[in-house]
């Protein structure tokens, strides 16, 4: 389909973005974050809402201004980003997880401020493994039909390009679709444009979507979503 920057393809449709990293707190004043913006997920909150869908944006830690007429939802940890998204989603048409969940949380969180120790010595930190909030809407199909689509933010190693790294990706989260990024040198992060490739698990080709604004990036993954609605 065509990119429908001005028609209101999406009315009638709820859809639910995550944007932004999560925290992983470590004491009350330090955690363990990453490099994640929140812009391509706000860009797709804003395009959704332009193209006459009602919107629910949960957003972790990020500094944007609310997008006009869309639903924001704040959290912090990826424990409260998968109560959110899957509250959401269970009446949502499609979801859209942009934000990057940390993937490890201390297993126990300080109540005071950890301290430095006299002997010079160096605190050892212990992680558990988070829920994976993609995975268990792929798995579980709150919304029978509904468009799962999830990202992965690839530098290819020496197991796979970035392509293979993704195309692996997407059968191991089970979702519809993947938007692959290229974030070799990181570069992405914080950039005001992107470039990915969207993957598709129902065996279409590849989308190649050139450089350019993150907004253009989220009317092309909007479109890929909308030809997979059932009518
Ligand atoms: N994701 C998620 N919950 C997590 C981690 C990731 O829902 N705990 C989602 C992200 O929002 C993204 C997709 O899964 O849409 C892929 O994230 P990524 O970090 O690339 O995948 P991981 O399975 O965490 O693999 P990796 O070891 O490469 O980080
Ligand atoms: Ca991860």
């Amino acid at each position: 389909g065509t990119s429908a920057l001005t028609g209101a393809d999406l009315a009638g449709r709820h859809v639910v973005v995550s944007a932004g990293g999560t925290r992983e707190y470590l004491d009350p004043v330090r955690f363990l974050g990453n490099r994640s913006s929140g812009l391509q997920g706000y860009a797709l909150a804003r395009a959704a809402a332009a193209r006459g869908a009602e919107v629910t944006l949960v957003s972790a830690n990020v500094t944007l201004p609310d997008p006009a007429g869309v639903k924001v939802v704040r959290v912090e940890t990826t424990a409260q980003l998968r109560d959110a998204v899957l509250e959401a989603a269970a009446g949502a048409d499609s979801v859209v997880m942009a934000a990057a969940p940390a993937d490890f949380r201390p297993t126990s969180v300080s109540e005071a401020k950890i301290k430095k120790a006299d002997d010079g010595s160096s605190p050892t930190i212990e992680l558990e493994q988070n829920p994976d909030v993609l995975h268990e809407l792929a798995h579980h199909r709150p919304v029978p039909g509904a468009v799962i689509v999830g990202f992965a933010a690839e530098t290819g190693d020496a197991t796979g390009s970035v392509l293979e790294l993704g195309a692996a990706k997407l059968a191991r989260k089970g979702c519809d679709l993947l938007v692959v990024n290229d974030v070799s040198g990181g570069a992405v992060f914080g950039s005001p444009d992107n470039e990915a490739v969207i993957l598709a698990a129902d065996g279409a080709e590849p989308v190649v979507v050139p450089p350019g604004p993150k907004a253009a990036l989220a009317h092309a993954i909007w479109d890929q979503v909308a030809r997979r609605f059932v009518p």
